[in-house]
């Protein structure tokens, strides 16, 4: 296991349930969001999303939901992850654990191929908890969203007294739409299940106050850090992968180099055809000079 520390955020590389056990204290957590391996089959840079049995997968999974339970506070907040199969048996495991407030769906649009034969999946279950639940933080002020249908049509509550005009914002309801991370996004990083700094923005503005600590257990590109830190948060992410924690230590600039490596970010295909473009111009301008120099083409920054 490596730990690395900057600012108020702090990266392990190493296994979950390690960490958890060793290294965090109880209680002393305000936000965990966990987005573990779903047991679909996922290629995690050659580490298998697949266990042997469902049962096995299962066992794993309560074994870790009961340490993150112990982490946190007695006014913190739990959101969790898993494939839509294998929610109902995080939920019923909680039930008994923790108070579940919210059955979320994150929907998605999906332009890549489809399922024929049956309804393919366009969504992914979150399960929001606390522990308390007349003692929690919710600041519903900071995630407002536009309330269409009434204030829109400039419609008018006559249900209130007097009658006034319908709401323009409200807090959202159960179904997140946010598109997905794609290729081409500025956020993508090389990842397959990269969640979006969007749906992380509302579960932490929601959850937590500036300075509270924030716990995602299994970081893959600590998207979850990334925000925490964007929004004047503290962080803790786990990643067992040292490739993807190399993305960590980039994205939350902790480090710069890593074993004598730069930490880059991966120049992406359209990005390659990009510097060719202007170099092909500079060969072209009519008087002569040199438009671009080719060590002047800087992308991704
Ligand atoms: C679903 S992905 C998380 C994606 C992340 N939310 C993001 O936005 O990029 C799950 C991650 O858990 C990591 N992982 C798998 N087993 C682990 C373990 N035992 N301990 C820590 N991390 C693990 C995988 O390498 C993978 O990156």
């Amino acid at each position: 296991m490596q730990v690395f520390k900057k600012d108020g955020h702090t990266i392990y590389n190493g296994d979950a349930f390690e960490v958890l056990l060793n290294e965090i204290d109880d209680n002393s957590i305000d936000l965990i969001f966990v987005d573990p391996p779903y047991n679909i089959g996922k290629d995690f840079n050659g580490r298998k999303d697949k266990w042997a049995t469902d049962k096995e997968y299962l066992e794993w999974s309560y074994s870790w939901i009961d340490l993150l339970i112990k982490k946190l506070k007695s006014d913190g907040s739990l959101y969790i992850m898993t494939s839509t199969q294998f929610m109902p048996f995080f939920d019923i495991y909680l039930q008994s654990r923790i108070n579940i407030l919210s059955r979320i769906i994150w929907s998605y649009d999906s332009s890549g191929v489809q399922a024929k034969n049956y309804f393919g999946s366009m969504y992914e279950p979150i399960l929001f908890c606390v522990k308390d639940k007349s003692n929690y933080t919710f600041n519903s002020k900071d995630i407002l969203v536009d309330a269409k249908t009434g204030s829109k049509r400039k419609l008018i509550d006559y249900r209130k007294n007097p009658p006034q005009p319908y709401s323009t914002e409200k807090v959202p309801g159960n179904v997140w739409d946010f598109p997905r991370v794609r290729y081409r996004m500025p956020e993508y990083e090389k990842h397959p299940t990269q969640k979006p700094i969007a749906l992380l923005e509302r579960i932490i503005k929601a959850s937590t106050n500036v300075g509270g600590v924030v716990l995602d257990p299994f970081s893959g590109t600590f998207t979850t850090s990334f925000v925490a830190k964007t929004l004047n948060r503290k962080s803790i992410g786990i990643e067992i992968d040292e490739d993807y924690t190399k993305i960590g230590l980039r994205r939350l600039s902790i480090l710069k180099e890593y074993n004598g490596e730069k930490l880059e970010k991966e120049i992406r295909t359209f990005e390659t055809k990009k510097i060719i473009e202007q170099q092909t111009l500079a060969l072209f301008e009519p008087d002569g000079t040199q438009l671009y120099k080719t060590n002047q083409a800087s992308i991704g920054k």
